[in-house]
Order: C-alpha cells, then structure tokens, then sequence
C-alpha cells in the first residue's frame, strides 16, 4: 500500500499531507497571516513564508500520520499553476526528497487536485462528472471522464468568482479576503433589494468584470445620496452581491448538465465554502435531480490533501515525473 507525501505552495497557504492508498492519514497547512495588512498576497513575501514553513508542515503531517521519511513510496507536489515563487519552493523541496528518498516525484496541476478533492472522502461521485471549481484565480467548469480524463469545458474571460467576492468586498472598505465577510453579512440580508445585472457571454463561459463595474457605479450614485449607504445597508448589499454572483454561477452550471446530459455535479475550490452558494446548489440539484457533492471544507479551500489524492491516481499509472522538471505560473491541460 503505497505512502505518497504531497505538498502544495501554489499560492499563500503551505500545505503537505500524507496519504496510503488513496486515504488521507494527515493534512496540515500553515496560511500566512503577513498578507492582510496588504490587502492581497505579495509574491515575495509568500515565497519567504513558504521556506520557512514547509520543513515544519512536512514534520507534523509525518507524525500525524504516523509514517517515517523511509516509509514514504513517493513524493508529490504542486507544478502549476501558481505564483512562480512559491511553486518553487514547494518544487525544489519536493525534488530534494525525492531524490534523497531515491523515490519516484509527481508532479499535480492544482486545479486538477482542486476537482479531484471529490474523490477523497466517501460518498464519492461516479464517472462522468461535472465539477464547477470556483477559487480566488479560477473559475471553471469541468467535464471528469475519469481521474486521468479532465476537460475544461467553461472557464472565466476576466475576473474568478472568488475575485468578484474578494473586489466587491474591497469597495464595501471590507478588509482582505473579503469573500467570507461578504457571505457573513449576506446571511443577515435581503437578496433581493438590490438588482445587479447579469452578464450575457456566451456558451459555458463566466465574466464578472461587468459585475465589479456596476458595483462600484452603483455605490457612487448612492454615497451621493446618502455618504453613510454602505454603513447602513452592508448586509442587504452583500446579500445581493452574493446572489448575483451564486446566479452567475449555477446558471452555466444548469446548462452545462443539460447539455452534456451529467447528472452527477460536484462543486470545489474556496468559494465552495460560500454557504449562498452551498445551499442554492444543494437546491438546484434536488429541483433538476443531480447527485450533489462537495467536499469538506478543508478540501475546499488549498490544502495538499487534494495534491495526495491526485498523486495517488498518478502513481496508480505510474505517471512519474522526471527530476529535471520545473514548476509554471500557467498550465494548460
Ligand atoms: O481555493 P482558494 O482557497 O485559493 C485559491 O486557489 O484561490 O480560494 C480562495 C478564495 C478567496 O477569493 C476567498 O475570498 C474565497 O475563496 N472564499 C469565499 C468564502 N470562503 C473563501 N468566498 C465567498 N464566501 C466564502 N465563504
Ligand atoms: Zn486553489
């Protein structure tokens, strides 16, 4: 039964975990704190986080586990995308190992992993399926074929779901990342005070730019009229922020299925944590008979869980990477 160690650093959270047979045995993550008093993630200062947390994560994820270094069968990690910086050290850390280990590396596209966290925890959904994976750099709708069959069938032209929570927050003068507040706040709201448009794009394609722009117009006119608006009406503005954006998302979702004739829908990625959006696709799927699921949240938001799942169907087939291998800031696949 083979031990994969994964490690994830694609972006701002350092993430290793372990897993025998396509089990998860540990799952640890440092999230770096450094970047909210800048209002977003400063590639540099990840790229030093990271360095100085991956040794300690990979520590604890090995004794949580209860697996030794000279247990481990292969070691796994993030290849893209990401920010360069941070990839780095997750890829030259892994390589090390690997190479000390005398062990085969893996390498996982994270938005892969992103998908596949539906594949960690039982009830599993069966093949095919579609999986809407909503995160801070992306927004896309997947057709899985199988864990070695992923197309991406939808995907933003601007601006990813978790951005449009995160822009809009920042105009409501909510602080980084705003889309948790956003979701906090829209629970106390009502959705429908406020209209916001919904773009047309074509096919199962996302934009939210427009979103963003109608917003910020929106509360300008409004500040005009009264310079306490956003004060005093948060939670009716994030409720309808939230609705607009949930409404976004599942309509292309809806199409998708119908289309493709998929009736098994997952969903994943931060934004999935959205309870707007939980409990509107939990509705949707019961009204058009989907089989719904969504993972834990731990393997929702970037964690190295998802990297060992992935890992885990890799090394089923074999499907080593070569140690002269370097990670990318983009990846097509
Ligand atoms: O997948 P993730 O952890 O990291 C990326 O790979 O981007 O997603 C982070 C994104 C952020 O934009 C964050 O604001 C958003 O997920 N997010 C939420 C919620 N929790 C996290 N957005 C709306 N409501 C939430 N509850
Ligand atoms: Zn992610």
């Amino acid at each position: 039964m083979p031990a994969i160690l994964a490690i994830e650093s694609s972006c701002d959270d350092t993430g290793a975990a372990i897993c025998r047979d396509g089990k998860i045995l540990s799952n640890l993550i440092a999230s770096q704190k450094i970047h909210e008093q800048y209002g977003g993630v400063v590639p540099e200062l990840a790229s030093r986080a990271h360095l100085q947390n991956v040794v300690p994560v990979v520590s604890e994820a090995l004794q949580k586990a209860g697996v030794q270094f000279a247990q481990i069968d292969a070691v796994a990690f993030t290849q893209a995308p990401g920010l360069i910086g941070s990839l780095l050290v997750g890829a030259q850390f892994a390589k090390s190992l690997s190479m000390s280990l005398q062990k085969p590396l893996i390498s996982v596209h994270h938005m892969q992993a992103h998908v596949l966290a539906n594949m960690i925890d039982d009830p599993k959904p069966s093949f095919p399926f579609l999986c809407l994976t909503v995160s801070g750099g992306h927004t896309q709708i997947v057709l899985c074929e199988s864990p070695y069959m992923l197309k991406v069938i939808g995907e933003t032209i601007d601006d990813a779901a978790g951005e449009a929570f995160d822009k809009s927050a920042k105009l409501l003068g909510l602080p980084y990342p705003g889309g948790p507040l956003i979701d906090q706040f829209a629970a106390k709201g009502n959705a429908t005070r406020f209209s916001f448009p919904e773009p047309n794009i074509p096919g199962f394609n996302f934009s939210f730019s427009g979103l963003k722009t109608s917003i910020l117009y929106f509360l300008k006119a409004e500040q005009i009229k009264n310079e306490n608006f956003i004060a005093k009406n948060l939670p009716d503005i994030c409720a309808s922020i939230q609705h607009r954006i949930v409404s976004i998302l599942l309509k292309k979702l809806q199409r998708a299925a119908e289309e493709t004739g998929i009736k098994n829908i997952c969903i994943a990625g931060g934004v999935s944590a959205n309870s707007g959006l939980r409990k509107s696709f939990e509705e949707l799927g019961q009204k058009l008979n989907w089989k719904t699921y969504i993972p834990k949240f731990e393997y929702c938001t970037d964690n190295a869980a998802m990297i060992a799942i992935t890992a885990h169907y890799k090394y089923l087939k074999q499907d080593f990477a070569d140690i002269t291998i370097s990670p990318t800031a983009r990846a097509e696949w």
